[in-house]
């Protein structure tokens, strides 16, 4: 299949893994992968907890596996407690910022609001944004989906200069779909849904939103991530669950890779 990205295929950890366990997978899955890595055949990152990052950067050993941060504060310093800066996390070399992940939005409150800043002060802080949007089911099934996922992109984006489309990646994640309560979505409505957030894109970016991958994910397994990843304007795949043991991450990779 033709695609114009390369393959865009990563994890986020969520919270699993202590930093020790991080570093375990991640040395299993750069060995495991390492002709991928090497050949530069496909975008591949983890997103590990905090705590995990500085011994998931040892363990990735800057050979083209990328490591990234789970959420982020907006602001530099300041007297807010449990919080994680830009700055803090700049010095440990990461790349790229995973913001908006529905369990922020629905657990910890994040709104579309705050997400708008955390992706300025991301960009301003030279990282790669990854903005996750995604309906839930009540969205769904009042036939809302594409207007809604619109809103958290024009909302999350309203800030951003469209130069900076090369260093913004989004992740379609219907909540509905996510994790062990997750219903996997059918392929024809990822498709009907990527078609609205590249149309979206585009309004927003112009044609700097060529840049931009669209990676889905919710419940992609070894099963279903090569029917997710033909559908059109999917440039990649977001795993949670069935990415956690490297040999499985691994064997999903290739799947694509040989799709
Ligand atoms: P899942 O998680 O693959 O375990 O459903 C996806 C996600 O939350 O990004």
């Amino acid at each position: 299949m033709q695609k114009k990205h390369k393959l865009y295929v990563g994890t986020n950890l969520k919270m699993f893994k202590t930093a020790a366990q991080t570093a375990a997978y991640i040395s299993k899955l750069r060995e495991n992968i390492a002709d991928i890595l090497a050949e530069q055949r496909a975008n591949v990152f983890v997103i590990p907890s905090f705590l995990a990052i500085e011994s998931a950067q040892k363990a990735a050993a800057q050979n083209g596996l990328r490591i990234g941060a789970q959420n982020m504060s907006w602001l530099d310093e300041g007297e807010h407690t449990g919080e994680v800066s830009p700055v803090m996390l700049e010095e440990f070399g990461i790349g790229l910022i995973e913001l908006g992940h529905s369990e922020r939005r629905n657990v910890f409150g994040e709104t579309d609001e705050m997400l708008g800043k955390k992706v300025c002060a991301g960009l301003a802080h030279n990282f790669t944004v990854l903005l996750c949007v995604g309906e839930n089911a009540a969205v769904r099934d009042a036939g809302q989906s594409d207007e809604f996922i619109r809103a958290q992109l024009e909302k999350g984006f309203q800030d951003v200069a469209p130069e900076n489309a090369r260093r913004i990646w989004v992740a379609y994640e219907p909540v509905w779909a996510i994790g062990v309560a997750g219903v996997p979505a059918a392929p024809d409505y990822i498709a009907a849904r990527h078609a609205g957030i590249a149309a979206a894109l585009a309004d927003i970016f112009g044609a700097r939103s060529a840049d931009i991958p669209i990676l889905y994910g919710g419940s992609v397994n070894a099963q279903n991530a090569r029917e997710y990843y033909a559908q059109d304007h999917v440039d990649g795949l977001f795993i949670g669950r069935a990415a956690w043991d490297a040999n499985n991450f691994d064997g999903i990779i290739r799947d694509l890779l040989n799709g």
